[in-house]
């Protein structure tokens, strides 16, 4: 089995560099159609120079594969329907979209501003929203579309100094979550990506001999499954150094304690019984957890 992008249509987001430019051009080289995006600012989203997505469409180029370049903010909705208009003119079709393009702004959140929080925020997570939301129609359109976002261990996890970023990338396994429910009638398949990659936004964080393992492009392989035809949905991939992993959202079984004066002081007794990771589950939408509520609320009161 090789994964094949032939008259597939990609669009990749912050795609001049780092992680984005690897998965670009792998899908050039597979096969696809690459809308290059990225507005070409610095770690910080100050700035912007076209040049950064105009280099890699001429790498694509020269390989004998097809692209053009976007130089469209991903905060800017107006632009992000440019250039999915353009890609259409251009091509016909948007089969896959690579929600990629980030910015750091990390400071503890004592001293983090509120004009930080908000401009990380509307990067990751509306940047996101607005190029999703660009595409969408076409998608269901053509009864096809995979999508990923581009979350992050900060957001699953948590990481010191990231609390915009952290927030940020976790909506985004939320915004996958319930992309992937509306869109499965169509057949468009939402899933998120959490790579570990050594480029500009972590060259500073870790030393050399460590950050020679995490090469970005050791992460692409994980993000062309994602976007593949066999492609899962709602999954969220880990990747870094060539190794992989999947994070869940889950949901433990716990337990009834009813509704007392004293089912403060139950619940606060029973954390261990209502932790315990036993018949653990990953709900398949929201409404698993009521059902699970009402069922045990209902067998306590048989
Ligand atoms: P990078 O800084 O090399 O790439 C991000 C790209 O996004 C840059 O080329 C930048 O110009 C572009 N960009 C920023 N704001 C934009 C905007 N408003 N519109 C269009 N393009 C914009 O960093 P890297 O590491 O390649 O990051 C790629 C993605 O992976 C980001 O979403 C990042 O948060 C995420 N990530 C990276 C990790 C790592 O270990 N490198 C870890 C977890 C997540």
């Amino acid at each position: 089995m090789t994964l094949r992008f032939d008259g597939r249509v990609a669009i990749v987001t912050g795609a001049g560099g780092g992680l984005g430019r690897q998965h670009a051009l792998a899908l050039a080289a597979r096969g696809a159609a690459v809308v290059v995006n990225d507005l070409g600012g610095a770690v910080d989203g100050s700035g912007g120079a076209p040049a950064a997505a105009a280099a890699v469409v001429e790498e694509i180029r020269s390989a004998g594969g097809k692209a053009i370049a976007s130089g469209a903010s991903v905060t800017d909705f107006a632009a992000v329907q440019a250039m999915v208009a353009a890609a259409l003119a251009e091509w016909g079709r948007v089969d896959i979209l690579v929600n990629n393009a980030g910015i750091l702004r990390d400071k503890s959140f004592a001293k983090m501003e509120l004009a930080d929080f908000r401009l990380v925020l509307d990067v990751h997570l509306m940047g996101a929203v607005h190029c999703t939301k660009a595409v969408w129609e076409a998608m269901r359109a053509q009864n096809y579309g995979r999508i990923v976002m581009t979350t992050s261990s900060s957001g699953l996890y948590g990481n010191f100094g990231q609390a915009n970023y952290g927030a940020a990338k976790m909506a985004l396994v939320g915004l996958m979550q319930t992309l992937s429910i509306e869109g499965a009638k169509h057949d468009i398949r939402v899933n998120c990506l959490a790579p570990t990659a050594a480029t500009r936004m972590t060259e500073k964080l870790m030393p050399e001999a460590v950050l020679r393992l995490l090469e970005p492009g050791a992460v692409t392989p994980g993000l062309l499954a994602l976007v593949a035809e066999d492609a899962p949905t709602r999954a969220i991939l880990c990747a870094g150094a060539g190794s992989f992993e999947r994070a869940y959202v889950t949901l433990t079984q716990g337990i009834h304690l009813g509704h007392d004066d004293d089912t403060p002081e139950q619940v606060a007794l029973h954390c261990d019984a209502i932790g315990d990771r036993i018949g653990e589950t990953v709900p398949e939408s929201g409404a698993a957890q009521g059902t699970l509520e009402i069922d045990k609320a209902m067998r306590a009161h048989r």
